[in-house]
């Protein structure tokens, strides 16, 4: 039994996420987490709102609330969605707790003992249009890299590269749109990251088992001239944690808050302080998943997110661990994610264009949502939500493959035998068959998912469900029932016994249906990962009873589909 500590990268707070939020981070890693569960590894699973910067006032502002109550808000609303597509976290933080003010101003602290912190007089951009200067995402123009003319101030999305506000070619203002901008001195916090550059070089060639997707933009950052800037670590917000040495007040630096990506996967740590305070906890709870010297040495530690978040996490916050010399626990594994397109285009919150959280489960349960999203994840290539594609999904796999397994074996059962697994017959070639074949692709899903190649884990557990419905179909026990009704009972054991399996390894894909399927052969959710599929096909013994389940789910009609498809094409 091993202990893996798995962190999805952190929702903004700005709103209701959609689905290409979802399947970037969040939902892999609930597959990823529960899978590890259920092999009997030690998880803690952490997610949690990112509560600061400029996305957070902006949103703030619109809705017409103060930060502190906007956010306060939002997490709930984040909070309940989660729940809704059966997001597994041990907790969901916000990087607005203590915990995470106390861990950011310790690591600043730290990082200014170690040398690595330089005080720097600097012009930042000044709007008089708005009275305030204009950090981050207060600040669009053009892409000094690409070219891209749209890039915000702290990042391009479209090339990935990090950004100052003052490289932006011909800027404006996110608020107003005004170009009225006047360059202006301020004192702001500087983290040399310059100074890291061969320990994180190091570092990164060291991680050969790495998806090329993780490597490719650390390496590329790494290498280029101006990857490896020393960065700013404050800014002239308002909402934000204070910029402290530790527990001292930082002069010069009344009134400025840390940026916002120093302090989001800080929470990381900080969530998992928060679970220990909400169980009761002591500090060595938490802390034994993330100090080395406190048992974390022998924890693997997987992050998941964004291809756009890997920079971060590769560079900025191994610097801010690295360089704070004290024993905390760096990342042992980075999947990242491409895009997720709607119907060709991009998902569009100013458009609302393409499908959120609250609309998915408005129209369908979460299990659809996540069988799809997870079985096209966008893992090699940028991949794209069709509805067709995703009729084809839930009616093929789930519906007719599945579900029907499922309610064909139950009512054929209960028809023939009565509601619980028969008695007599026994097993010969065509079992032996199937076990060969349910071992074979057992064997390439635990492989799957244990690397997290969660396309790959879609189909091998898509194979296992159409192995079963292949051999019920060669059995045909409702044939076998006239002639040699022994034959039949053995054939149904094996297929109840299936539908067991088959919720097992479903588990971490589409939970809730999993569930429903243990509960009608009067099972917990918690069943042992089979050893084998002779093991697994004779596990539940002549005599268990069992009642018919409802539908698992419901087929999606072409009237349903066009209908979805026109409410979700946006206004623009
Ligand atoms: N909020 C960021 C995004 O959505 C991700 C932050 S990950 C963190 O892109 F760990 F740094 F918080
Ligand atoms: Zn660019």
């Amino acid at each position: 039994m091993a202990r893996i500590l798995v962190t999805s990268a952190l929702p903004y707070i700005n709103g209701v996420k959609h689905l290409g939020n979802l399947v970037g981070s969040m939902l892999p890693s609930d597959a990823y987490a529960r899978f590890m569960r259920q092999r009997g590894h030690e998880v803690m699973f952490i997610c949690a709102t990112d509560e600061h910067g400029t996305p957070a006032e902006l949103a703030a502002t619109k809705a017409g609330k103060s930060p502190a109550e906007y956010c306060a808000d939002m997490y709930e609303v984040q909070k309940r969605l989660g729940e809704g597509f059966g997001l597994s976290f041990d907790h969901f933080g916000r990087s607005s707790s203590k915990h995470n003010h106390r861990l950011t101003q310790h690591f600043a602290g730290a990082l200014a003992r170690e040398g690595l912190i330089e005080e720097v007089t600097e012009t930042q951009v000044f709007s008089h249009a708005d009275g305030r200067f204009l950090p981050d995402r207060y600040i669009e123009g053009t892409c000094p890299n690409c070219g891209y003319e749209r890039a915000r101030g702290d990042q391009c999305e479209n090339c990935t590269k990090q950004l100052d506000p003052t490289d932006l070619i011909n800027p404006r203002s996110a608020i107003s749109g005004s170009t009225d901008l006047e360059p202006r001195e301020t004192k702001h916090l500087y983290l040399k990251q310059s100074a890291m550059r061969d320990r994180l070089r190091s570092w990164i060639e060291s991680k050969t088992d790495w998806p090329i997707l993780s490597t490719s933009i650390a390496k590329k950052w790494l290498d280029d001239g101006d990857g490896l800037q020393d960065r700013g670590i404050t800014r002239d917000l308002d909402w934000g944690i204070p910029v402290k040495k530790g527990e001292e007040d930082w002069p010069g630096m009344e009134g400025k808050v840390f940026y916002v990506w120093f302090d989001a996967p800080i929470e990381y740590l900080g969530a998992t302080a928060e679970w220990a305070e909400a169980n009761g906890l002591e500090d060595a709870a938490w802390e034994r998943w993330w100090r080395t010297d406190k048992g974390a040495d022998d924890v693997r530690y997987v992050q998941i997110m964004g291809k756009d978040n890997v920079p971060f996490h590769t560079l900025s916050f191994p610097s801010t661990i690295l360089g704070s010399n004290e024993p905390w626990k760096l990342v042992d594994y980075i999947k990242s994610f491409n895009w997720l397109n709607y119907e060709g285009g991009k998902f569009s919150t100013s458009q609302g264009r393409g499908i959120f959280m609250d609309q998915a489960l408005d129209i369908l349960p979460g299990d659809y949502w996540r069988w799809w999203l997870l079985s096209n994840a966008p893992e090699t290539s940028d991949s794209d939500f069709t509805w067709e594609s995703f009729q084809n999904g839930i009616n093929k796999d789930l519906a007719d493959v599945l579900g029907n397994f499922v309610s064909r074996v139950t009512k054929f059962c209960r028809s023939k035998f009565g509601e619980e697994v028969p008695a007599g017959g026994e097993s010969g070639a065509m079992e032996a068959e199937l076990e060969a074949e349910l071992d074979k692709r057992m064997a390439a899903y635990a492989a799957a998912m244990e690397g997290i190649e969660i396309r790959k884990a879609a189909q091998e557990l898509r194979g296992a469900w159409v192995a079963g419905n292949e051999y019920l179909q060669k059995a045909a026990p409702w044939a076998a029932f006239k002639t040699d009704p022994q034959a039949a009972a053995a054939q149904i054991r094996v297929a109840i016994n299936l539908i067991r399996l088959y919720a097992i390894l479903s588990r971490p894909f589409i939970p809730a249906a999993s569930e429903t399927m243990l509960a009608s052969l009067n099972l917990d959710p918690d069943q042992p990962w089979p050893g084998s599929a002779r093991e697994a096909l004779t596990a539940l013994p002549a005599g268990h009873a069992f009642s018919v389940p409802e539908n698992l789910f419901a087929k999606i009609d072409d009237d349903q589909r066009e209908a979805f498809a026109a409410r979700f094409a946006g206004k623009g």
